[in-house]
């Protein structure tokens, strides 16, 4: 069969979250956008310096702090407030939000993107072209017209943490000066240092780095403040690869994440593991706007779409997957025929590298199913969201129990969800008949909350900064920030910052959080 739903609803009620009103601040030099930029240590961020103590003693900001003959010799406010020093009563919009970067030695990152030739392991791909223009990769030229000029890149999935940093350095409420600093971000690119080891190497090989960069930080003074307790690490690839639990050769990956600093320390991922100082952050996409105006052209477009299938499926049919959700959906999907798109993204083809490919068909489904596959999660699920397809979800670690910072709690309002503990309770057309029982309204209702959601799911271009919209970026930040604010207010009222923070809680990817909510 065939569903025709073209979904013409005006544009309108865009949520403005929030408007930095910065008083002093923020020149943002424009880098080049070259291989060169990526790798040079100085970024053209102008750095911005602080008058809040925030540090662990609880420190209140005192209103002297703000007038202009502070001794802070990070503060020179000859350069922005000459004419308008900071009366007591105005605030300053960094307040909370200062972050401190760690100069960490090379090796633990500039160097892995020197080498980037080694970085192809794992993957059959030369890892180098993927981390021009910041690490978006290349600008993609798109004669077919899916996708928007000059905002989609071929952006590699595990590029995380390379744009993380690249956006961190422009940060608007960086500061030199640990003391002032409510978080202390990490730059270890560990998720290319892992690759390079992965596979075939002995675990001591594995944990090197990992081992070496503890040490760096524990030695470090900004380590004692809190032990570690306000640091935290951005990777691009799962949490799971830096949690290995024994010392079997056999295990995978390294033990990062286990070593006693690193319990005090919070990871930023694609995937989150069941402990609970790791934290989802969604995939980057290859939509890296940056401006306000192309993510709202782009939404009105997605809003146009003309949606001739009922569902859609982007992934490898492997024989291994025969008797798994992935394996059920691919069936269910050739079976239908006209109902269901399968983009088959088989090894060795290059189908799903492309995103005009990806894009075209989700932009074509009206829900993109999203099966477990190696792992939990999968980038798919931003695709479709980019693309305004609905999310069908088959367990909970997928998405439900990932991505709190950036996905609405009531996850009705913009997914479906068909539980499957068991494969074999499978039923043929579970997919189809479940989805045609949506009601129409109920259907456009959610393709708009879909919709809405792509601010918050994208990383803009970290060469400029969107005017209105938070990205995900912003809101990875807002979370981690908060996540330290209460650790600190714990600590300031007594109470042992240890409880609960390095946790396994196996209980949050389980079914029952999630039972009689779908
Ligand atoms: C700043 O310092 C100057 C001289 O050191 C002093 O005369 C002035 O009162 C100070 N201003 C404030 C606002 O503290
Ligand atoms: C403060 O900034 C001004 C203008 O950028 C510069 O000329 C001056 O040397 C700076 N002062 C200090 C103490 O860094
Ligand atoms: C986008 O760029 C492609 C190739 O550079 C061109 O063919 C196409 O017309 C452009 N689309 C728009 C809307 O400008
Ligand atoms: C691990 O491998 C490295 C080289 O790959 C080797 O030098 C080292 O001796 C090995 N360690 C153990 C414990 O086997
Ligand atoms: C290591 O793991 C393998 C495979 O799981 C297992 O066969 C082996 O007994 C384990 N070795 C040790 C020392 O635990
Ligand atoms: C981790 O934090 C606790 C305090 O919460 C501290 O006692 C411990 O020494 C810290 N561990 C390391 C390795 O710094
Ligand atoms: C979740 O959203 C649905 C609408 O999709 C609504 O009916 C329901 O009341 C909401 N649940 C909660 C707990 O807010
Ligand atoms: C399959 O059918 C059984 C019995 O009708 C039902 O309990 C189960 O929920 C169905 N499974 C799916 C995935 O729809």
């Amino acid at each position: 069969m065939i569903m025709e739903k073209p979904v013409t609803a005006k544009l309108c009620n865009y949520q403005l979250w929030f408007t930095f009103l910065s008083s002093f601040i923020l020149c943002f030099i424009i880098l080049c956008f070259d291989y060169s930029a990526l790798l040079s240590s100085s970024s053209g961020a102008t750095y911005v310096n602080n008058m809040y103590s925030n540090s662990i003693t609880g420190q209140e900001p005192k209103s002297h702090d703000f007038t202009r003959n502070s001794t802070n010799p990070f503060l020179n406010l000859s350069n922005s407030i000459t004419e308008h020093p900071l009366k007591e009563s105005e605030t300053d919009s960094c307040l909370g939000r200062y972050i401190y970067t760690h100069d960490l030695p090379t090796r633990f990152n500039e160097d892995l993107l020197k080498n980037c030739q080694k970085l192809t392991r794992g993957t059959d791909k030369n890892m180098c072209p993927y981390l021009v223009n910041n690490g978006l990769g290349h600008l993609i030229e798109d004669s077919e017209m899916v996708l928007l000029n000059n905002s989609w890149f071929s952006t590699n999935q595990f590029m995380l943490e390379v744009i993380f940093h690249e956006k961190m350095k422009k940060y608007e409420c960086l500061t030199y000066d640990p003391s002032l600093a409510s978080a202390i971000y990490v730059p270890f690119y560990a998720g290319l240092d892992m690759s390079l080891y992965l596979w075939g190497y002995n675990i001591s090989v594995r944990d090197s780095s990992s081992l070496d960069l503890v040490k760096w930080l524990a030695d470090k003074p900004e380590w004692r403040t809190m032990s570690g307790r306000d640091h935290f690490l951005v990777v691009g690839r799962i949490a799971w690869d830096f949690r290995r639990q024994t010392d079997n050769e056999t295990d995978w990956g390294s033990k990062l994440r286990f070593l006693p600093e690193s319990k005090n320390m919070s990871m930023l991922s694609i995937e989150s593991s069941s402990w609970n100082n790791d934290f989802a952050i969604p995939y980057p996409t290859c939509f890296h706007p940056s401006k306000d105006s192309e993510v709202f052209q782009w939404q009105d477009q997605m809003r146009k779409q003309k949606r001739l299938y009922l569902f859609s499926f982007a992934g490898a049919p492997r024989s291994e997957y025969q008797n798994s959700v992935r394996g059920k959906i691919i069936e269910e999907c050739l079976a239908s025929k006209y109902a269901c798109k399968l983009l088959d993204c088989n090894y060795g083809s290059t189908n799903c590298d492309n995103p005009v490919n990806v894009m075209k068909v989700f932009q074509s489904s009206v829900f993109c199913l999203q099966p477990p596959g190696d792992s939990y999660t999968r980038r798919s699920i931003f695709d479709a969201i980019l693309a305004g397809c609905i999310p069908v979800f088959f367990h909970p670690g997928t998405a439900y129990a990932q991505y709190l910072w950036h996905l609405p709690k009531n996850f009705t309002t913009y997914s479906v969800y068909i539980p499957v503990r068991y494969v074999k309770n499978w039923n043929a057309s579970s997919v189809t008949r479940t989805l045609l029982q949506i009601p129409g309204d109920k259907v456009l209702a959610l393709q708009e909350e879909v919709i809405k959601l792509i601010p918050s799911i994208v990383y803009a271009d970290p060469r400029s900064k969107l005017e209105t919209l938070e990205d995900a970026y912003d809101l990875a930040v807002k979370g981690m920030l908060k996540k330290i604010e209460t650790i600190r207010s714990f600590i300031r009222e007594g109470k042992d910052p240890g409880i609960s923070f390095a946790d396994r809680d196996d209980y949050k990817y389980t079914f029952s959080p999630y039972e009689g909510k779908a």
